[in-house]
This record gives structure tokens, C-alpha cells and sequence, in this order.
């Protein structure tokens, strides 16, 4: 049984989010596939999971300065948190030869996933219909006022 499994608890009725995490899911089961297998075929899929995830993170972000949450929000907070660990388990694997690290670090990285997009995200695609928010044009019908922008996650995680 794989650490990360799409169920319909994932879907937050966002499609471009939708399939963005659907790709996060396939990826993390294609870096799980490799382990035990060749060094450089793992590696080069915690890296293609590891690129996928920083583009994932930015559109989220994006999407929540386009509709009016503080740049420190938690939810992005959060993001940076999970991007540091990455970075540090790839150099640990590379540099310190620490190569159970990613095997470890994969059933961690699917709980916080489940986690994350049933509250953060969540959260966020539910403000985003609620402000009207079109990811293409990048404009809200319904936007936030300035000083009300938003620092927490929207959720209870946060
Ligand atoms: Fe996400
Ligand atoms: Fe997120």
C-alpha cells in the first residue's frame, strides 16, 4: 500500500489545485517506487517531486496575495517549512550519505500532505470562490479590503 493514495477526501472542488495535488501524489509514489532501487534514479525523483512542489507552493501563494492575505501568512509558513526540509534531506542524502533519510521522510510528507489539503488548502480554495477569484486573469470579483488581510490559514489547523 502506498504512503499516498488520491481519495476523494483530497478534492477541494478547485480544479486547477485539484490537479496540481493529484500530480503531488503521483510524484510522491514515484519516488517511493525507487526506493531500495538506484541511488541516482531516487534521487532524481525526490528532485522532479522536489521542483514540482516549489511550483506547486508558489501558485498557492500567489493565489493568496492575489486575494488578500498577509505575506506572512501561516498557510505559506507552512509551505516554507516543508521546503527547507526537502532541501536539507536532499543534502543530508547527498553530502552526508544519510540515504535512509528519504525513505524516512516519505511517510511524514504523505500524513502532512493529507493534512495540509484537507485544512489549508481547503480553506483557500473555499476563500478563493468565495472573493470570486479567477486564477487566469488574476482578479477577484469580491476582493478583500486591504486592512483586513488575512494572516491565519482560514482553517482550524492554524
Ligand atoms: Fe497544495
Ligand atoms: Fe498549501
Amino acid at each position: 500500500m502506498a504512503y499516498l493514495v488520491w481519495t476523494p477526501e483530497l478534492e477541494n472542488q478547485h480544479p486547477q489545485m485539484d490537479q496540481t495535488h493529484r500530480e503531488f501524489v503521483e510524484l510522491m509514489g514515484q519516488v517511493e517506487a525507487a526506493l531500495g532501487g538506484e541511488q541516482a534514479q531516487l534521487l532524481q525523483r525526490f528532485d522532479a517531486l522536489h521542483e514540482h512542489t516549489v511550483a506547486h507552493f508558489e501558485q498557492e501563494d500567489r493565489w493568496m496575495a492575489d486575494t488578500g492575505f498577509a505575506p506572512d501568512n501561516c498557510h505559506s509558513s507552512q509551505h516554507r517549512q516543508v521546503l527547507d526540509l526537502l532541501k536539507e534531506v536532499r543534502r543530508l542524502v547527498v553530502d552526508e550519505n544519510q540515504q535512509d533519510l528519504i525513505g524516512r521522510l516519505l511517510p511524514e510528507l504523505a500524513t502532512w500532505f493529507e493534512q495540509h489539503a484537507q485544512a489549508a488548502d481547503s480553506a483557500l480554495a473555499f476563500h478563493m470562490s468565495q472573493v470570486g477569484y479567477d486564477a487566469a486573469t488574476r482578479r477577484s470579483e469580491r476582493p478583500v479590503e486591504a486592512e483586513e488581510a488575512i494572516s491565519g490559514c482560514g482553517s482550524s489547523s492554524c
